[in-house]
């Protein structure tokens, strides 16, 4: 389903502009989008992609670098034109990156446990851009699954910001049968800090995917 959504935005306008997230529940949607270019289904020759996050820290080339994952999982496997790749890095003004290319059409977001988007932990401030963040102890140990040891997890990211994130056009968040108890919290009426997805309420195209499967 996620992936139909991408590939009609991808069909609807040939150079839009994904935001892309990382993480274990978006890799069907990316398999999927692989085999939909490779039936011939979706052209990414005029996408621009522009990535949620990255840990500070560790290469492109590391193993558990997003830049890595999004390589293996879609980026090596689709004709994306590699000067449309955008990650954030601390050199540069992402906010204003993604605004002298359009704008993003369409965010992909996942949802950590203690509702993060992107790295934005809880007790954010909801108008911050793309900045340098420290990572919530229990995303440290969440994504420590990933890494030998949880003292190799980085402990500091770049993440898009609450407002970054809010400028998206349409904004599509998925989430695993994991992630059931935060998303039936993200269905009550509460819009909080100490709860950074809550902010979802006032976008005026947010799609919520919840896969029990
Ligand atoms: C990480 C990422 C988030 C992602 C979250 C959920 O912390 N920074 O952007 O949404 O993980 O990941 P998963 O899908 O593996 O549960």
């Amino acid at each position: 389903m996620t992936s139909s959504i991408i590939a009609s935005q991808i069909n609807k306008k040939n150079d839009s502009v994904l935001g892309l997230a990382t993480g274990s529940t978006p890799v069907g949607t990316y398999r999927n989008l692989v085999e939909q270019y490779r039936n011939g289904q979706i052209d990414f020759s005029h996408i621009t992609t522009v990535n949620l996050d990255e840990y500070c820290g560790l290469e492109p080339k590391h193993p558990q670098s997003y830049r890595f994952f999004m390589d293996e999982n879609l980026l090596k496997h689709v004709n994306i034109n590699a000067e449309k790749i955008h990650f954030p890095t601390k050199n540069e003004n992402f906010d204003t990156k993604i605004q002298k290319i359009g704008g993003i059409d369409l965010q992909l977001l996942g949802i950590g446990h203690n509702g993060h988007i992107g790295f934005n932990e809880p007790d954010t401030v909801f108008y911050n851009n793309t900045r340098v963040v420290k990572l919530a102890p229990s995303t440290i140990n969440a994504n420590s699954r990933f890494f030998d040891d949880v003292a190799n997890v980085p402990k500091t990211a770049i993440t898009m910001g609450m407002s970054t994130i809010m400028a998206a056009r349409k904004i599509v968040l998925i989430a695993g049968a994991d992630k059931t108890e935060i998303i039936n919290k993200l269905s009550e009426d509460i819009v909080s800090p100490q709860f950074p997805a809550s902010i979802l309420h006032y976008h005026p195209d947010c799609t919520v995917i919840l896969s029990l499967e």
